[in-house]
């Protein structure tokens, strides 16, 4: 296959809570635009898929135009287009869809279809201006641990276009029991960060509670009891003073969720390393933001294994740079898709990659 001398693609993402649109030149992000929707969730504790669907309607031509200008590129010079099909919001997912088909037709040029959990795992791959990424090239059979707002996966990769979901939540995903422990503690939303930042000021040995799915034998997660137990002994404290659970407890509460939260992530993901023989791991999704998360992955790997997270927080959480890096691999690949049959495909799994 000869190949054009450039590859230059325009990506969209509207598949939760960010309108993003990124023009990269082959791995090299030229633009990464993001537009974050949380102040319009916050009041309602979690994102509303109406009040999604028209921020994105709102945001997503300005955003163009706006990469495009960070870019310093027009319309016409872009060689494909490529936008997420899913998972994630079925109304939001539909906006991207839409803009990028209606551009692809628009300036004749290919449009290229991504997976979203594919695309966290290519946020490693993403070069930044001076043409640095956290991976180069994969080395089979390579493992992705992908932990985000809606998924909690492991993925054994066995060549690019061989991707296999080998473990994942039977529940809440990571991000979401986070995101739930926050709710409980009323520390606001997206809780993550918040609880990541308040379990620094924590004694992580404070509580006890439970390593969920200890002794499963398989490579699945479940977080919603870890959760619920978290609810139980804020009940008790509550109850025992008569009064709200003060500060210090509730840096406690912090990180004895997030040691315990680790540890379950951590006995997976090393069980299925030696299970498969694993020399690289490459990390994606929101939570990889969450540098005790790293950092505990990274000490209890075997050292001849490499660890891989993106080199950005803005390229752990969602963002459209991940999409075109994974669409860049596409399109070398002639993975193209018809604009007249693209859809959205809320519930797409990492299988029909
Ligand atoms: O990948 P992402 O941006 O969106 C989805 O595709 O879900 O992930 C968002 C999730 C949220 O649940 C958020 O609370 C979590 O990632 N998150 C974190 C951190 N930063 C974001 N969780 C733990 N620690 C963090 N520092
Ligand atoms: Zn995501």
């Amino acid at each position: 296959m000869t190949e054009p001398a450039q590859y230059k693609i325009l990506a969209i993402d509207t598949s939760c809570d960010e309108t993003s649109v990124a023009i990269s030149n082959r791995e090299l992000i030229l633009a990464n635009i993001i537009s974050s929707q949380i102040e319009l969730h916050k009041q309602w504790g979690g994102v509303v898929p109406t009040i999604a669907e028209r921020a994105h309607r709102e945001k997503i031509l300005p955003i163009v135009t706006m990469a495009l200008k960070r870019a310093k590129l027009s319309l016409n010079e872009i060689d494909y287009f490529a936008v997420t099909v899913g998972p994630g919001l079925s109304i939001a997912l539909a906006v991207g869809i839409e803009t990028a088909k209606q551009l692809a037709i628009q300036q004749g040029k290919p449009l290229i279809a991504v997976n979203h959990m594919v695309g966290h795992v290519y946020a490693n791959f993403a070069k930044n201006k001076v043409g640095h990424s956290s991976a180069d090239k994969f080395v089979f059979p390579a493992l992705a641990l992908l932990v985000s707002g809606g998924h909690t996966e492991i993925v054994l990769i066995r060549s690019e276009n061989d991707w296999e979901i080998i473990g994942q939540t039977l529940d809440d995903a990571l991000g979401e029991a986070y995101d739930k422990v926050a709710r409980i503690l009323n520390l606001g939303y997206p809780g993550g960060p918040i609880v990541a930042r308040f379990a620094k000021f924590g004694n992580p040995l404070a509580f006890d509670l439970p390593v969920p799915m200890l002794n499963s034998g398989d490579l699945n997660f479940s977080f919603s009891g870890l959760k619920t137990a978290v609810l139980h002994v804020v009940r008790e404290l509550n109850k025992s003073t008569n009064q709200a659970i003060g500060p210090q407890q509730t840096y406690d509460l912090c990180a004895t969720f997030q040691r315990v939260a680790i540890k379950s992530v951590i006995i997976k993901l090393s069980k299925a390393v030696t299970n498969y023989n694993v020399k690289q791991v490459l990390l994606g999704g929101g939570v990889v933001a969450n540098t005790q998360l790293r950092q505990e992955i990274r000490r209890a790997l075997p050292k001849n294994v490499t660890l891989h997270y993106p080199n950005l927080k803005k390229l752990c959480t969602d963002n459209a740079a991940m999409i075109a890096v994974a669409a860049y691999h596409q399109a070398q690949r002639n993975e193209f898709i018809d604009p007249n049959i693209i859809d959205r495909q809320p519930n797409l799994s990492i299988k029909s990659h």
